[in-house]
């Protein structure tokens, strides 16, 4: 099985657990690295098209999660021609909720890579997730570096764990293809004060804190929930709360 983007922070919780599933890995990301933890790693640069189709020499499976700020639908569309001329036999690839509601560079190229993979000749999976508990900690984090807090207001998150969307990537991948599958959030909603406030508190920092209104089309979509999927999504198991106590130790 390839996976793609087997280095970041999803992709280090999905390659045990397709290891542990029996399977060989191997590891495209654009970074060459030594092995020896039984998984095979290969450079190749989705953007640029280089070292795709030396990738994908044997490959029955890929599950595709590299990707960066910019340029997925590209490295996407890069990857799944590779896919059709290696004769891929079920690309499982990693996709982001509110990817059609909202008009920004990140998620315009995300529902490109989308369309690409479900209009690709290989057979697919698209799992679309919320925002993972490592990237709601980085946001918050950064906000909490200045003197006084921004907290965007009427924006909600239903942050989800990098785990619980590993397990059900490899879940999809070791069954049959099936297309756009019911998206996948964290078990709780949350305000952005809401996640602001429990890391001060997990952190021992304080620190006052700005509303800062969203503007324009995307400033609306969040005030009205469009990012949020209330029904009809399945749910991870780990929260908010529990990620902070695992992984943010008072300083
Ligand atoms: N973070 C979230 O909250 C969230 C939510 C929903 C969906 N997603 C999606 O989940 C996926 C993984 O996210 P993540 O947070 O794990 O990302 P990440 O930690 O930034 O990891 C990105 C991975 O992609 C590789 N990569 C980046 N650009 C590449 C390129 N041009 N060619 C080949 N490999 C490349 C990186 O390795 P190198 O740097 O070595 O190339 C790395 O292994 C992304 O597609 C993201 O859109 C993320």
């Amino acid at each position: 099985m390839l996976v793609t983007g087997g280095t970041g922070t999803l992709g280090r919780q999905v390659v045990p657990l397709v290891q542990a599933a029996g399977w060989k890995v191997r590891v495209l990301s654009r970074h060459a690295r030594e092995g020896g933890d039984g998984v095979e790693y290969v450079a190749a640069d989705l953007l640029k098209g280089d070292g795709i189709d030396e990738a994908l020499g044997g490959v029955e499976v890929v599950v595709h999660l590299a990707g960066g700020p910019k340029g997925d639908d590209i490295g996407t569309r890069n990857l799944v021609r590779a896919a059709e001329r290696a004769g891929v036999r079920h690309l499982v690839h990693i996709s982001v909720t509110a990817v059609d509601q909202l008009s920004l560079t990140y998620f315009k190229s995300k529902l490109g890579a989308e369309e690409a993979v479900l209009a690709s000749s290989v057979p697919s999976t698209v799992l679309r997730a919320a925002q993972f508990h490592d990237f709601a900690v980085k946001t918050v984090g950064a906000m909490a570096k200045l003197p006084v807090m921004p907290v965007p207001s009427g924006l909600r998150l239903q942050p989800v764990d990098a785990r619980d969307v590993a397990e059900r990537l490899v879940e999809l991948a070791l069954g049959e293809p099936a297309g756009l599958v019911p998206d996948l959030v964290g078990p709780k909603v949350y305000t952005m004060g809401e996640l602001s406030r429990d890391y001060l508190r997990a952190t021992g920092k304080h620190r006052l804190s700005l509303p800062i209104h969203i503007p324009g089309k995307t400033g609306k979509v969040y005030r009205a929930g469009g990012n949020l999927t209330l029904s009809g999504a399945t749910v991870g198991t780990r929260t908010w709360e529990d990620y902070l106590a695992e992984h943010i130790s008072q300083r």
